[in-house]
């Protein structure tokens, strides 16, 4: 072999290492940029672009607007019993299991508690029964939607009121 060749061959080596070295550095920056990263919105409906979320569009859109659920956040368990209660009082089918998975997963991922709520939430009595409320809660909210009981009473501000 000429040596001028195999000194080339040699001087390139480290800047072979450098470049894997620079690619494992740069796979590790884009991880923890997709965390921070602002979620990519679809424009048509305002749903967080996510895995099956189309899944969710189509189920979830045909009633009402994705804003419905876009404006309201919830674990698992919260999105589990508002389909429930769509079932039972708003016309709503049953999912096959997986495609439910699908729908919960999505939701309780990109809708999570707090983060995503923009209005006040429906005061107790106006929501779906939550399974895992105390007797006395439950008692008291049955006396509310029965009317024996009134609501306790939260000022409202008209807008531009002070
Ligand atoms: C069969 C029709 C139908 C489908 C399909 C449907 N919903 Fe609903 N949903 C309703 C009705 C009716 C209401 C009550 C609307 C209202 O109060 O104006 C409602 C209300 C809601 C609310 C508001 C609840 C509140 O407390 O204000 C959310 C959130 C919601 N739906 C999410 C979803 C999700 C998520 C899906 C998909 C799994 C879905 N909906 C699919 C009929 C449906």
């Amino acid at each position: 072999m000429n040596p001028k060749r195999k000194i080339g061959l040699m001087s390139t080596l480290p800047v072979g290492a450098a470049i894997l070295l620079s690619i494992g550095g740069s796979t590790a920056d884009t991880k923890e940029a997709d965390k921070t990263a602002p979620k990519k919105i679809d424009a048509a409906s305002g749903m967080i672009i996510a895995k099956n979320w189309q899944t969710v569009r189509a189920m979830c859109s045909s009633c009402h607007s994705p804003k419905l659920f876009t404006n309201y956040g919830g674990t698992r368990e919260t999105w589990a019993g508002l389909i429930d209660w769509m079932q039972k009082k708003q016309g709503l089918w049953e999912f096959p299991p997986a495609i439910e998975d699908q729908i919960l997963t999505y939701l309780s991922d990109n809708y999570p508690p707090g983060e995503t709520s923009r209005r006040r939430n429906l005061p107790a009595y106006q929501r779906p029964p939550n399974p895992y409320t105390s007797e006395a809660r439950a008692e008291y909210e049955k006396k509310l939607r029965e009317g024996k009981i009134k609501p306790p009473l939260i000022e409202q501000k008209k807008d531009g009121e002070k």
